[in-house]
């Protein structure tokens, strides 16, 4: 190499050798970044995986698609001195955030190290994960949070407070806007639930993922009550009880491939649409086995599952929420290869009555649907709101008035089947034609009504059946007369609440056309700053 500063005219230019300091600094790199990869070290990394759980280096390859992963302030620390912290070395400040891809898209993802002071969130470590959501929000793609965390870290009092709050503050301004993924792979405790709360869709792991906001010690002090980790905060009790989580999965593995699967259902932001997959089944499939179930005597049940899987393309179903609320189903399908978000009361479950649970649960998926530019299907049997003492004290009617605002606010296209019951107040609640169904058919078996058939005689000829010689025989007399006139779809088709009765056998290639005719739905809105829904 020549020295230049050196080189005069007519002087022998002087040779130098090349510079060792560039070899010398992609050594100190190297180094750099190979003590803050390597974690809390040998032993912590081998108390994680003695644990059952992978480490977050390793949760992230396994999400993502191979060799996609671009890490990014690996070489963060934290700035803390109090506690002696200014003499530990906390590897990328216990947590790994970046960007990749999963199925070939971008998306944001951020991985808490719990083999690093136990994956506590300090400042730094907040602002880490603020940069990806930032990035995220920029560049409109999905943040995947995988968690694993004791919380607030303690030495760093107030500003771990705070740098949650950033946290939640961007979760907030994110919603709506692209989707929200959190995997709770290990603790998740005290305010720090709020962040997965917060996101769309929330992942547990069986065994080995708690969520709570004060641990079996505290509520022993507090409330007298005695319970363990599994049963306050476990990933059943969330799925199965209090709705938390969307998803469980029985090992991370089985977690990373179920968010892979989700994600294909959902668009990189709420100004896209989900991306078409191909089909191989035919939009004018007909259903031999929807006739039977059309044909079911209206006091048998029957699984609205598969109903939705007999719709679906290839009879594929992604069920959101599948062990909350199971009364009412919600989940994903593709119809003609376009993902279509499907609610349907479930006949096998309080007779598919709604409840408190169902309405919020089917609320929310409605919101999700609508941010999110999914088209919603709306597969009715419903007798009504679930009746008693304790739905009423908790709330039912304020609770279950999320659900009608849910769908009376959605503008993505809806589509609505009537199988069989559509009564009173839940007629008009799961998307009836009156709060803006787009398109809505019945089934000749639809009865659409205030109220079923005995219900009604009872309430209307009580002092007739009072005086009848004969009241059992009158009452049937009666109630064959109700149902001839209000026990099925004409009604409602004669004044136009539904568009069409359909013949049961033909719900997919009726549901797929009336889809497609709805791609290119507009609807304008009041100018108002945000409705105040019913929270
Ligand atoms: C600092 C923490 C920590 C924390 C764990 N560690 N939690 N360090 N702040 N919050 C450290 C431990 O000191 C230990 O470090 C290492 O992580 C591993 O922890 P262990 O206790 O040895 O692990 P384990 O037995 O598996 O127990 C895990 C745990 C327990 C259940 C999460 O650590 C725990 O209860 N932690 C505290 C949980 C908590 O109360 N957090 C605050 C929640 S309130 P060494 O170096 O000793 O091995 C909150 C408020 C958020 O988060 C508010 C937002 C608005």
């Amino acid at each position: 190499m020549m020295n230049a500063e050196k080189t005069g005219k007519g002087e022998k230019p002087e040779r130098v050798e090349a510079r060792p300091p560039v070899a010398a600094k992609i050594q100190e790199l190297h180094a750099r970044r190979a003590k803050a990869t390597a974690g809390g070290g040998p032993e912590r990394l081998a108390a994680q995986k003695a644990a059952g759980k992978l480490t977050a280096r390793e949760r992230v390859d396994a999400l993502v698609d191979d060799d996609s992963f671009e890490e990014i302030d690996l070489l963060v620390e934290t700035r803390a001195t109090d506690f002696g912290l200014d003499k530990k070395y906390m590897a990328a400040d216990g947590v790994v955030t970046g960007f990749a891809r999963v199925n070939g898209r971008p998306v944001c993802v951020f991985a808490q190290d719990f083999s690093v002071a136990g994956g506590s969130l300090g400042l730094s470590h907040a602002m880490k994960i603020c940069k990806a959501m930032d990035l995220a929000i920029s560049a409109g793609v999905p943040v995947i949070g995988l968690c694993d965390s004791g919380g607030a870290r303690i030495q760093e009092g107030v500003e771990s407070l705070g740098g949650y709050a950033e946290i939640f503050y961007r979760n907030v301004q994110a919603s709506g806007y692209i989707p929200q993924i959190s995997a709770i792979l290990g603790p998740c405790a005290g305010g720090a639930v709020y962040s997965p709360a917060l996101t769309d869709f929330v992942f547990m792991i069986e065994g080995t993922s708690h969520m709570f906001i004060t641990g079996p010690d505290v509520v022993k002090a507090a409330t007298g009550e005695t319970c363990d980790f599994e049963t306050l905060g476990g990933a059943m009790t969330h799925a199965k009880r209090s709705g938390v989580a969307h998803f469980i999965a029985g090992s991370e593995h089985d977690c990373f491939r179920q968010i892979r699967e989700l994600l294909d259902y959902l668009p990189q932001n709420c100004k896209e649409k989900p991306k078409p997959a191909m089909t191989a089944d035919d939009p004018r499939r007909e259903s031999a086995f929807l006739d039977e179930v059309a044909a079911l005597d209206p006091k048998k049940s029957y699984r609205i599952q598969d109903v939705i899987r007999e719709i679906g393309d290839g009879h594929q179903f992604l069920q959101v929420h599948r062990n909350f609320a199971r009364n009412l189903i919600c989940g994903f399908i593709r119809l003609d290869g376009e993902s279509v978000g499907v609610i349907g009361n479930n006949p096998d479950v309080l007779s598919g009555a709604l409840d408190i649970d169902a309405s919020e649960k089917g609320a929310r998926f409605v919101n999700l649907c609508d941010s999110f530019n999914i088209p919603i299907l709306t597969l009715v049997d419903v007798p009504g709101y679930w009746p008693g003492v304790q739905q009423e004290h908790g709330g039912i009617i304020r609770r279950g008035a999320k659900l009608l605002y849910a769908y009376a606010r959605a503008t993505v296209p809806k589509v609505t089947v009537v199988l069989r019951k559509a009564y009173g107040g839940a007629y008009d609640v799961m998307s009836s034609k009156h709060i803006r169904g787009d398109v809505n058919f019945a089934w000749p078996s639809a009865e659409i009504a205030v109220m079923g058939p005995q219900g009604a005689v009872n309430i209307l000829y009580k002092a007739e059946l009072k005086a009848a010689k004969d009241p059992e025989r009158r009452r049937a007399e009666l109630v064959a007369e109700y149902t001839a006139k209000f026990a099925s779809p004409y009604q409602a088709a004669r004044h136009g609440y539904v568009d069409e009765v359909i013949e049961a056998r033909l719900t997919r290639p009726k549901v797929v056309r009336a889809l497609h005719f709805l791609k290119g739905k507009k609807v304008a809105t009041l100018p108002k700053k945000h409705g105040n829904i019913p929270v």
